[in-house]
């Protein structure tokens, strides 16, 4: 079967602050999102990347990725989870059912190329496919209105989902349209997966792989990529 892959990369990202949406704040002299879509690219085995830009976005056609013959761009919808199925929609032409999608956030410009690959590989013969993770280090409470802890979560049995996330590409579709149909909160796509009725797969990922969401991140994102020699 064939891999392809998504990026969201349609969001105001209004936690950052920045009048530039932070998937084109500068990141050790490139975008965070040319850095995002280099890892992708960096994976032989990932046949065609479609991007979810907004449609305001001014910005792409002066990005080196923007005339890269393995990628191709879509509007995106007003939430993220429109912007994927938008993207997913627009590779109907390319993929099969039963073929590969890799959905990967603009916003997680430190993912490893090489932990892709091991994660599609590993992942292969799954009937549903699974999702980058790290168990939670923090204990996790749970509050009530006025901040008040109401629960302390057992924290053995809790992971931070990521992306990159790998699905069967009609599987997904279905999911996502359904659980958008529905109503459902979709924060990530495991969790419309889920709600299908599936139990996708954890694959264990780095911590450094973050999602750059407030000032601080681009900082610490900076002295990842620095620390690995980029
Ligand atoms: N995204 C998207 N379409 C949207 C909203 C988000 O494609 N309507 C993308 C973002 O560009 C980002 C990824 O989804 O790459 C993860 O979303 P998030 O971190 O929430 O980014 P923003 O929505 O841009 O940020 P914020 O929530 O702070 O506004
Ligand atoms: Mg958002």
């Amino acid at each position: 079967s064939h891999f392809w892959a998504v990026v969201p990369a349609a969001g105001i990202g209004s936690r950052m602050q920045t009048e530039t949406p932070k998937q084109y704040l500068n990141l050790a002299g490139k975008t965070v999102l040319s850095r995002s879509l280099g890892k992708l690219l960096a994976v032989p085995f990932i046949e065609r990347i479609m991007v979810a830009l907004s449609p305001n976005d001014a910005v792409w056609p002066s990005l080196p990725e923007a005339s890269e013959s393995r990628i191709s761009t879509v509007a995106g919808g007003s939430e993220r989870a429109d912007s994927v199925l938008a993207a997913l929609k627009a590779l109907d032409s390319y993929a099969a059912p039963d073929d590969w999608v890799l959905v990967h956030d603009a916003a997680r410009p430190c993912v490893q190329s090489a932990a892709i690959s091991r994660m599609l590989i590993t992942l292969a013969d799954h009937p549903v496919g699974g999702i980058m993770a790290t168990p939670i280090a923090d204990t996790v409470k749970q509050v009530d209105a006025e901040q008040g802890i109401a629960a302390t979560l057992d924290r053995s049995r809790l992971w931070a989902a990521q992306t990159p996330q790998l699905f069967r590409y009609g599987l997904l579709v279905a999911a996502l349209e359904k659980a958008l149909d529905a109503g459902v909160t979709v924060t990530d796509e495991a969790s419309a997966v889920e709600w299908a009725g599936h139990t996708p797969k954890l694959f264990s990922g780095s911590r450094t792989n973050l999602k750059i969401t407030v000032p601080e991140d681009l900082h610490l994102a900076e002295l990842i990529l620095a620390a690995e020699g980029e």
